[in-house]
């Protein structure tokens, strides 16, 4: 087998997945011609689809297909309004995707946000406030955190207080957000390399005003950035954080940030660039002899309105193909030229729905088949 020879676990999911994911295929396999690569993809259930094929939301056989696999090409899973009597630990989003993350160590999630300049009118941001230009790399702590830490919901009965009066009854959720040096050390380090290839600052987003992790953030953040001299490091509260990037959103290069500040500010971000339909994701475990596992996916979900009717954007998922090819496989160029050819395709005025802006006279409104189609045929 040679070295340019990869496995694929492609898991398309549910809502518009299905759709995406074919456009993203095609897109890999018109680049995998042009530039000599050979992808084996294998595709498998996963979310509701794997529940509807084998009764769970991450099928035992996808499982497999991923462990034998160099990567996971993934689309999206969840339909909120589906069965509300299947119990929550077992819907796609906690039974799929978070387990996915968990099981491969993916803990740095990578959510490039950038406005192309064609598409300065949809951003929701005046001109003026657009500055120079959006160019935010969110890097989000993906296994830890407030999505990790133990959780419960339980029935309270309160005992005390005077006899022969009611007993108060209530219920009880709790979440706890837990995090170690070593897991925000890793995720910093993923950060200020990722800075080096970019403006070179790194804004670690916390709450250290009020919570003991955003202390332990904070300094652990501020000894690895030591070891980053040409990186310039600078703090910021979570909820000024939110505030700044629709203030003056060319301040940032790299946020970093824990799983769920970085799940908020991500979509936050993500509108800034016009689109949840234009971010790709890589989420990427640890780097071993070279080689790193990753899970790709857009971060826009399912979007079960948009679902079966040919207008959802594929860009995402199309990117996130391009950050495949770049992280897990090492193919830099390969990369480059469906991230390019994306790039062209806007500017010749190519839009799905939720990137055309009214009265564009450049604007062109096409299908997510005819998207891919394009960018297939130009990459
Ligand atoms: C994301 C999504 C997921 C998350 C959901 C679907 C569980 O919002 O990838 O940002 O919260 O991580
Ligand atoms: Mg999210």
């Amino acid at each position: 087998m040679s070295s340019r020879h990869f496995k694929v676990a492609a898991l398309a999911g549910d809502g518009i997945g299905p759709e995406v994911m074919r456009e993203a295929i095609k897109v890999l396999r018109a680049t995998e011609k042009k530039l000599g690569f050979a992808l084996e993809i294998t595709e498998a259930p996963a979310g509701w689809a794997g529940i509807d094929a084998a009764g769970k939301a991450l099928p035992d056989a996808t499982l497999a297909v991923c462990k034998n696999s160099d990567a996971i090409l993934f689309g999206s899973v969840g339909l909120p309004d589906r069965d509300p009597t299947m119990a929550k630990e077992a819907r796609p989003e906690r039974a799929a995707l978070l387990p996915l993350r968990k099981e491969f160590d993916l803990f740095a999630n990578l959510r490039p946000v950038k406005l192309l300049k064609e598409l300065a009118g949809i951003c929701p941001l005046r001109p003026e406030r657009q500055g120079d230009g959006i160019d935010i790399l969110v890097v989000r702590e993906l296994t830890a955190g407030l999505y990790f830490g133990p959780k419960s919901t339980e029935e309270v009965v309160e005992s005390h207080g005077p006899p022969h009066q009611p007993r108060r009854r209530y219920r009880k959720a709790v979440d706890t957000m837990v995090i170690t040096s070593g897991e925000i050390e890793r995720i910093a380090h993923v950060a200020f390399q990722a800075a080096r290839q970019r403006r070179k600052k790194v804004t670690s987003i916390d709450k250290a005003n009020v919570l003991e992790n955003g202390v332990l953030w904070r300094e652990v953040v501020t000894a690895i950035g030591a070891q980053y001299a040409d990186i310039a490091l600078e703090h910021m509260f979570v909820d000024n954080g939110a505030m700044q990037l629709v203030l003056r959103p060319s301040q940032f290069d790299v946020m970093l940030c824990e799983n769920t500040f970085g799940d908020i500010l991500s979509d936050e971000a993500a509108a800034l660039g016009g689109s949840l339909g234009m971010l790709p994701s890589a989420s990427l475990g640890k780097t071993s002899a070279e080689k790193t596992f990753g899970l790709y996916e857009p971060a826009g979900g399912t979007a079960p309105d948009l679902a079966g009717k040919n207008i959802a954007n594929p860009i995402a998922q199309i990117l996130s193909g391009a950050l495949m090819l770049r992280h897990s496989f090492g193919m830099e160029a390969a990369a480059a030229a469906i991230e390019t050819t994306v790039a062209s395709d806007i500017r010749a005025g190519h839009r799905t729905g939720d990137i055309c802006e009214a009265g564009d006279p450049k604007a062109r409104k096409v299908g997510t088949h005819e998207m891919g189609d394009a960018i297939a045929l130009a990459v």
